[in-house]
C-alpha cells in the first residue's frame, strides 16, 4: 500500500501523469499555482478526479462512520445537557458526510457506489473510529482531541483547490469548532471531578493516544499520496505536518489538566522546535485500516443493516421498484 519512500516524486508525478495533453496539464498546473478553484466542470488530469474522490468519499466515511462510537452514549450520556450536545454533535457529523458525499459525486461516483464500496470494505475511513468507546470518558476524549485533530486535518485543506470540496470543508469547520469546545469542557469536567471521573479520563486518554498517533497518516517518507495531492493542492500540508501542529497545540493542554501521555519519550526538541514521540505501531495502522481493527466488523455491518433498511425509502423516492410505489389513480 505505501510507495517506496526513495522513488524520485517528480519521476513518480511524470509517471502519473505521461497519458495527459501536456498543454491541458501546463495549464491546469498554472492555475493551481494560481490559486484558483478547480470546478467540476473544468479540465483536470485524471489522477486529481481518482485522489480527489478517494480522499473526499473517505472523508465522507469517516464523518458517518465517526458518528457510530459517540452514537451509542446518547442514550447514556450523563444528565439532558450532555445528551442534547452530543445528540447535536452526532447529527452535525452525519450531516457533514451529505456534505462530502456531495462533493465527491460532483467527481463522477455516486453516492450508492460509494456506500457499497463502504460496505464491502473497498473503501477505506479514518482508522480512529474502529476502536471501542467503552466510557463515557471515551465520548469525551472523541469529541475533543479526535475532532481537534480533524480541525487541524480540515481547516488546513480547506485552502485547496477543488472547490466543492473546500466550500464543503469550510462549512464543517464552523460545526467541528463548537464540537471541540463541547469535547473541551467535558474533558476539563472529568478532569477536574472526582477521583472516579479523572481515572476515567485518564484511562481513556491513554486509549485513544495511539490512534491519534496515526490518524494524519503514515510517516511522510512512505506517504504513497502526498506528493501528488500537495502538488496540485488537495492536501495542503503533509501528515507530519499536521501531527506536529496537533501535539503543538493539544500535548501541553492536555498536560495542564494534570493529565498524563502513554508516550515516555514524548517531548519537544528544544532545538528543532519539533515533537519527538516513540514510533507509531504502523503495522497495527495498516492492519486496521484494511478491515482487521477491534471493530471495523461491527461498524460495517451497523452501516450495512442501515443500508438494507432504508432502501425502500430511496427506491420510493426514486421509484425505482414498482412494489414500493402504490400507482397514481
Ligand atoms: N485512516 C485510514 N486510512 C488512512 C489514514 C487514516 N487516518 N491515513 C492514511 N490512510 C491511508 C490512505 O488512504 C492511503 O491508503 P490508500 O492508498 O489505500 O487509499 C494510505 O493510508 C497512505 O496514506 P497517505 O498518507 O498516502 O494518504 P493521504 O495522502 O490520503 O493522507 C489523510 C491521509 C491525511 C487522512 C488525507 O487522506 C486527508 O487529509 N483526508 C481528508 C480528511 C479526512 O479524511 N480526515 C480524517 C477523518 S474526518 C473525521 O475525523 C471526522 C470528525 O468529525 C471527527
Amino acid at each position: 500500500m505505501y510507495g517506496n519512500a526513495d522513488i524520485d516524486p517528480n519521476l513518480k508525478i511524470h509517471s502519473i501523469v505521461a497519458d495527459e495533453d501536456p498543454i491541458k496539464l501546463a495549464a491546469f498546473e498554472a492555475r493551481i499555482a494560481a490559486a484558483d478553484k478547480i470546478e467540476p466542470r473544468d479540465w483536470m488530469p485524471k489522477e486529481y478526479r481518482r485522489q480527489l474522490i478517494r480522499m473526499i468519499e473517505q472523508h465522507a466515511h469517516s464523518e458517518i462512520i465517526g458518528a457510530l462510537p459517540e452514537g451509542t452514549w446518547i442514550t447514556r450520556a450523563p444528565g439532558f445537557r450532555r445528551k442534547l450536545a452530543l445528540m447535536a454533535k452526532v447529527q452535525d457529523e452525519v450531516g457533514h458526510a451529505q456534505l462530502l458525499y456531495s462533493a465527491a459525486e460532483t467527481l463522477g461516483k455516486t453516492r450508492e457506489a460509494m456506500i457499497n464500496d463502504l460496505i464491502s470494505g473497498k473503501s477505506k475511513y479514518s482508522n480512529i473510529f474502529n476502536y471501542p468507546a467503552p466510557t463515557w470518558a471515551d465520548s469525551a476524549v472523541i469529541a475533543w482531541l479526535v475532532d481537534a485533530g480533524a480541525i487541524i486535518n480540515q481547516t488546513t485543506n480547506a485552502k485547496g483547490s477543488y472547490g466543492p470540496y473546500v466550500r464543503a470543508l469550510e462549512r464543517i469547520c464552523y460545526e467541528e469548532s463548537f464540537h471541540l469546545k463541547y469535547g473541551h469542557d467535558n474533558v476539563v469536567h472529568l478532569a477536574t471531578g472526582t477521583a472516579v471521573q479523572r481515572i476515567s479520563v485518564q484511562k481513556a486518554i491513554n486509549r485513544w493516544w495511539p490512534p491519534l498517533m496515526h490518524f494524519f497518516g503514515p510517516p511522510d517518507s512512505i506517504s504513497e499520496h502526498s506528493v501528488i495531492l500537495m502538488r496540485w493542492k488537495v492536501k495542503m500540508a503533509s501528515n507530519e505536518d499536521m501531527r506536529q501542529q496537533f501535539m503543538d497545540m493539544y500535548v501541553p493542554k492536555i498536560w495542564d489538566l494534570g493529565l498524563t501521555l502513554p508516550d515516555p519519550k514524548l517531548s519537544k526538541n528544544k532545538e528543532t522546535g519539533l515533537w519527538e514521540y516513540t514510533e507509531p505501531d504502523w503495522a497495527e495502522f495498516k492492519r486496521v485500516i484494511n478491515g482487521d481493527g477491534p471493530c471495523n466488523k461491527e461498524r460495517l455491518a451497523v452501516r450495512k443493516m442501515a443500508e438494507e433498511k432504508g432502501r425502500w425509502v430511496r427506491h420510493a423516492l426514486l421509484r425505482k421498484d414498482a412494489e414500493y410505489v402504490t400507482p397514481l389513480a
